[in-house]
């Protein structure tokens, strides 16, 4: 996609940190946004910031994990625009450091709802749309987590290498059509998830502090992610790395598939001790 002007791009999890740097670079390169998160004052904030950038904006609260909310807010969405040429399923939860053993069911399925049903209805609920448009674009984010498997990051791991999956299948199915279809692997970005991973660890003094030292790694901004994956969706980049640890990572799981993971328990104890 050569140029975002006049284009409808739809954003989940837009209330804040890199769905929120999407659509303020959007708004600069003159598409129009259709905004969504489950945070209404997030939501609002962006929408108004959006605005004064010279976007032409609808937003609608949703649910990305429930399907009726999806098929209604991308059924006002076409409303309201007549025709949208990207969605951007950006939208996405973490959880605290637990183990397999620690982990109950109705997290796994809070996290599941979120970060890989929210991806597959985005996508599919949008497709036939996208379908009719000259040019257009499907961009999910997965993690550098959904690269490399990381102790006490089942659920999050599992989503993201999910999301994977579904997303490069999702692009071969479409060679040949007019939807690209893009896979982005953020390393560690300066924003909100965190939050999620401090409220899971509750009083536990030691997993708090674990995740304040995870929190130190985010140190990219979203502006620079929003900025690397709109430029490579601009040059056609389908697998889209952000930050050198994501590079690092990548590389490690292909130089040494047998071994990486005692790399990375090496580094995450020397982290967060
Ligand atoms: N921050 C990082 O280091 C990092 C790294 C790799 C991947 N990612 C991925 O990037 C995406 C964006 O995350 P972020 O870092 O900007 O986090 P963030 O917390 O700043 O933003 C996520 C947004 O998603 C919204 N959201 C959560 N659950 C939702 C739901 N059920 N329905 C609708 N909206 C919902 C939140 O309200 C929030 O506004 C996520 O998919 C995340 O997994 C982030």
């Amino acid at each position: 996609m050569k140029s975002f002007k006049n284009k409808v791009a739809v954003i989940t999890g837009a209330g804040s940190g890199i769905g929120r740097a999407i659509a303020y670079q959007l708004a600069k390169e003159g598409a129009s946004l259709a905004l969504t998160d489950i945070n209404e004052d997030g939501l609002k904030e962006t929408v108004a910031k959006s605005e004064t950038l010279g976007a032409k904006v609808f937003s609608k609260k949703s649910n990305v994990s429930i399907l009726e909310d999806v098929q209604s807010f991308i059924a006002d969405s076409l409303q309201n625009f007549g025709y949208i040429d990207m969605i951007f399923n950006n939208a996405g939860i973490a959880l605290g450091k637990k183990t397999l053993l620690e982990l109950t069911y109705p997290e796994w399925e809070k996290i599941m709802g979120v970060n890989l049903w929210g991806v597959i209805y985005g996508s599919k609920e949008a497709l036939p749309h996208l379908m009719k448009r000259p040019e257009a674009a499907v961009i999910n984010i997965s993690s550098v987590f959904g690269i490399a498997g990381i102790p006490e990051q089942l659920p999050y791991c599992t989503t993201k290498f999910a999301v994977r999956g579904f997303t490069e299948s999702l692009r071969a199915e479409m060679e040949g059509s007019s939807v690209e279809v893009y896979c982005v692997h953020p390393g560690g970005i300066n924003t909100n998830i965190a939050e999620d991973a401090l409220k899971d660890a509750g009083d536990d003094v030691k997993k708090r502090k674990e995740v304040e030292s995870f929190k130190k790694m985010l140190a990219h901004s979203p502006e620079r992610a929003a900025n690397v994956i709109l430029t490579a969706v601009k040059k056609k980049n389908y697998k889209i790395l952000i930050g050198e640890e994501a590079y690092l990572f990548d590389w490690m799981t292909r130089a040494m598939p047998q071994n990486y993971t005692k790399l990375i328990n090496w580094g995450m104890n020397k982290i967060l001790s």
